[in-house]
């Protein structure tokens, strides 16, 4: 779906995920949302938060897991995805506090995998993600599943792409500074989501969107895997969608 601008976009995304909430509201259900971060669904969160504000959208019945966290990462630094998270959405809006989830930057690195099968397993003791939005890194990732990752890969502790950290440098003060790793749900969970909406916007995306959508379905572009799923919608800016 292609719209003029990413502001547009933004908010059928966010309508999107008010529709879902709802019928599951309606169905005295809790929601199960995968949440993204980066750059690009700021302006869903910021609909969400209006939404909420001025049209009593209720989060109540909402449990979210995030994708990623960088690791190590403590939750109270500016760049973690917890503070992200706190500050755009969840301290606007009614979620229970204990009904969100980020993968934890603090853990010692002998309890990530255990960690990880936990995060998955709390995720499927629900029902599974009934909506998982992502954003899209420049080599094709999805959370930090890297150029490599398989279709089939768990959560788990991730190396990050040079790419990835240079795209990330700026907002940690250089790329000395920059985590090399991350701890990101992993492809096959994403793939189990009822549905997936992927967003992306600029021209900059344009290239990564055309081989995500048009090209093979291969794991050096992760995001090109969701070709092969059952229920999923990439809503575009015209710039992102200018190579298609
Ligand atoms: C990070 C996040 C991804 C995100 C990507 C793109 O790597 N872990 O989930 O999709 O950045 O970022 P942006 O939306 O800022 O372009």
């Amino acid at each position: 779906v292609v719209f003029n601008d990413s502001a547009s976009a933004s908010k059928s995304v966010a309508k999107a995920i008010a529709k879902c909430i709802q019928k599951k509201q309606y169905e005295n259900k809790p929601c199960i949302l995968g949440l993204a971060t980066g750059s690009t669904p700021k302006g869903v969160y910021a609909e969400l938060v209006r939404l909420h504000q001025e049209e009593d959208l209720s989060f109540k019945n909402v449990i979210s897991f995030n994708l990623d966290e960088y690791y190590p990462m403590a939750p109270n630094s500016v760049n973690s995805y917890v503070y992200f998270m706190n500050e755009l959405l969840f301290k606007h809006v009614d979620i229970l506090p204990e009904n969100t989830h980020i993968p934890d930057g603090t853990l010692s690195k002998e309890n990530i995998s255990d960690y990880c099968s936990n995060y998955e397993q709390k995720i499927e003791d629900l029902g599974g993600i009934d909506l998982q939005i992502l954003g899209i890194g420049g080599n094709g990732h999805i959370g930090f599943n890297e150029s490599g990752s398989l279709q089939n890969s768990k959560t788990r502790l991730v190396a990050l792409d040079h790419t990835t950290r240079l795209a990330a440098s700026k907002d940690f003060g250089g790329l000395d500074k920059t985590p090399r790793t991350a701890i990101t749900l992993g492809v096959k969970k994403i793939m189990e989501a009822k549905s997936v909406i992927l967003m992306a916007w600029g021209e900059g995306k344009s290239n990564i969107i055309k081989a995500s959508v048009e090209g093979v379905v291969t794991n050096q572009v992760p995001a090109s895997f969701l070709q092969e799923h059952r229920d999923a919608t990439f809503v575009l800016d015209k710039s992102a969608a200018s190579k298609l």
